[in-house]
């Protein structure tokens, strides 16, 4: 090889080695860039869904009324305080007529109670009601603590908020049902929905969606409200999200029509457990009452 070979060898090496280390370079970059978005931006990258929320024999006084559904808080170390109280902040200044919360208020873990009232004080209230249901969560360690969820219930009471424990109330003419968890073992709908007069506007809160393929639902037709999922936090595109706590896997987020003319929305939650979100934004839903 002559000295000029030699040379043009040895400056096609130099660049081929610059265009790789340049690639390293950039590929660690975008993977560092994307692990700190998903750790330090997405999880508390609120989105603020609107929807209507069509319901059969609405009451045409709540026609135009707003339910605002909050879901899977967990309030605990992993999520922010300040995080949970600027986004409390801002679904009160939306004024909502009616306030709903789907579950998990909190991850257990010693001195619950005084996060519990340290935070809740500031948890938004409707206008005309404020309601919830437990998750597995609020039962503590194995979801197997019924004395952890009384304190959870009995904690939020002071702030006006209403947890249905298979029970329901009536809002204005807008029935509206509240289920207990189905991984707590406490998932006991039969009277709750025996009460509710099928002739008359209805909604139904139940944390778990895989709750809505059980054989309990004796004829109700309407929505049901869910959240437990968290949307599986991480989703790639085109991918299913590979953690998703539910039996029946189409369960992630969002709409589904179900059978028996009943329709479920999951949310996809305010908190999380893990502090990973990527491309499933948490959510706060507000809904618009139609009539149907
Ligand atoms: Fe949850």
């Amino acid at each position: 090889m002559s000295a000029v070979q030699r040379l043009v060898a040895a400056r096609g090496l130099v660049r081929g080695l610059t265009r790789r280390r340049f690639l390293t370079i950039a590929a660690a970059g975008t993977v560092s860039g994307v692990g700190l978005y998903t750790w330090r931006v997405e999880p508390h990258r609120l989105e603020i869904v609107r929807r209507p929320l069509p319901v059969r024999a609405l009451p045409p006084a709540l026609a135009g009324k707003t339910l605002v559904q909050l879901s899977d808080i967990h309030v605990g170390p992993r999520v922010s305080d300040g995080y949970l109280l600027d986004t409390f902040r801002r679904v009160t200044e939306l004024r909502p007529d009616v306030v709903v919360m789907t579950g998990d208020f909190i991850s257990h873990h010693a001195g619950f109670l005084d996060q519990i009232r340290a935070i809740y004080s500031s948890f938004p209230r409707g206008r005309l009601a404020t309601l919830a249901v437990l998750g597995n969560h609020d039962y503590g360690p194995n979801w197997s603590h019924p004395e952890i969820a009384r304190q959870v219930v009995d904690a939020v009471r002071p702030f006006g908020i209403t947890v249905l424990r298979n029970d329901m109330r009536d809002v204005a003419g807008l029935q509206i049902a509240g289920l207990d968890d189905l991984w707590a073992k406490q998932f006991n709908p039969s009277e709750a929905l025996r009460r509710l007069d099928s002739r008359r506007s209805a909604i139904v809160l139940s944390h778990n969606p895989d709750t809505v393929d059980l054989p309990v639902w004796e004829g109700y037709e309407g929505w049901i409200l869910s959240g437990h999922t968290h949307g599986g936090q991480c989703k790639a595109p085109f991918l299913p999200p590979p953690l998703l706590p539910v039996v029946n896997r189409r369960y992630t987020r969002g709409e589904f029509t179900l059978s028996g003319n009943r329709r479920l929305y999951i949310s996809r939650g305010v908190g999380h457990l893990l502090r990973v979100r990527f491309n499933v934004r948490p959510e706060v839903t507000v809904f618009e009452l139609r009539q149907a």
